[in-house]
């Protein structure tokens, strides 16, 4: 359900954002080295021209690990001062125990729930709204919410996979959270669904607790199921539809037009699809935030790694009105509506 809080003398606040990228930048003539692209193609389908990847074993509890660190120190708050982290990731450290955990271990916040959010491109907004919920029921104080992907070790640089491969990079971002009064911003409202009838457009079948008698055998890492695979044409359509109105259901459920709004983040899926979501909502281009050329699509890290490098960049400042609105693997989608 996605109904407007009803008791608005609490919002929950944007206290610090941060993010971390790996260092190694791995630009597309990298890639067409490794297996039969283009720079070209990839820029003119895409809009990728380069991807962060890591070169040792961080996982994305690691990468989490350094986004948090900043985020904290931009919010002026040390790790004792989170009573939840919520982890949002599809590239996880292990099948199980989740990233979260490892994330508060690393923080050395022993005790401190943490929740892992498996819902892919829509897994930041997802945890959003979670962390909302909760600070407004005021169970928790102050939520560490991370958006965390190592993708780079899980890819198929064969030429078979290469539409996926080019797409996606390493990253993470970081927003801490907590109560505010309703009268100095915050968030504002969260909308999210899914539709598990398209799972297969999407998806990474290997490890799998489907698989009988054994979930990974030879013939299971044969098959190259261990991949993810994708029916890109129908992912694209469906991502730019939902976006767009999302983007439109979220103004009118708030009473906004998209006047009102200073930025639109949305998710880095493909700079094709964010151009005509721009271009069908008839917003400028200028209130429409990309940065999908230097990362590729870093699915549930690139949010707020855009949200944070806005806040750094002075692109959005305090009193600002921003949307952030996602779509993918799930399918699964979501938008909030902040004020900085
Ligand atoms: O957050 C959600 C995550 N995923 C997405 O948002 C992905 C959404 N989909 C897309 O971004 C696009 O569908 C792709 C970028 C994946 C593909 O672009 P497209 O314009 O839909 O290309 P296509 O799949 O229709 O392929 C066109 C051609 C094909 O060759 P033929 O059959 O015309 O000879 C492909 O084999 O391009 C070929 N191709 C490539 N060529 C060079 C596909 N991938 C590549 C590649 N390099 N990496």
């Amino acid at each position: 359900m996605n109904a407007l809080p009803s008791h608005q003398t609490i919002r929950t606040r944007v206290l610090g954002t941060g993010h971390h990228v790996p260092d190694q930048v791995v630009t597309n003539a990298d890639l067409a080295a490794r297996m039969n692209t283009s720079h070209e193609w990839i820029l003119k389908h895409t809009g990728i021209a380069q991807r962060r990847y890591v070169d040792s074993p961080v996982g994305s509890s690691g990468l989490g690990l350094e986004a948090a660190r900043k985020a904290l120190d931009n919010a002026q708050l040390s790790p004792s001062d989170i009573d939840l982290i919520i982890f949002a990731t599809l590239s996880p450290d292990y099948f199980f125990p989740g990233s979260g955990v490892l994330l508060g271990a690393e923080l050395g916040i022993p005790g401190v729930p943490a929740l892992d959010v498996r819902n892919q491109c829509s897994g930041f907004v997802y945890g959003l709204q979670s962390a909302d919920a909760m600070i407004r029921a005021g169970i928790y104080k102050r939520v560490l919410l991370v958006g965390a992907e190592v993708q780079s070790t899980g890819l198929d640089f064969s030429d078979e996979g290469r539409s996926v491969a080019v797409l996606f990079g390493d990253g993470a971002g970081a927003v801490v959270l907590g109560a505010g009064p309703a009268d100095e911003g915050g968030i504002i409202h969260t909308i999210l669904g899914a539709d598990g009838r398209h799972a297969d457009a999407l998806i990474c079948r290997v490890p799998s607790s489907r698989r009988f008698p054994a979930q990974i055998t030879a013939e299971t890492l044969a098959s190259r199921d261990q991949y993810p695979q994708m029916n890109g044409r129908k992912v694209f359509k469906n991502a730019i539809r939902t976006m767009r109105d999302l983007c439109r259901q979220i103004l009118a459920d708030t009473g906004h037009s998209l006047d009102d709004i200073s930025l639109i983040i949305p998710h880095q899926a493909n700079l094709r699809i964010s151009q005509l979501v721009q271009e069908s909502l008839g917003v400028e281009p200028e209130r429409f935030y990309n940065n999908i050329d230097r990362y590729g699509n870093t699915t549930a890290a690139a949010l707020p790694i855009a949200l944070d490098e806005c806040r750094r960049t002075g692109r959005v400042d305090t009193g600002d009105k921003v949307l952030l609105v996602a779509f993918g693997s799930g399918f699964t989608w979501g938008a909030a509506l902040m004020e900085l």
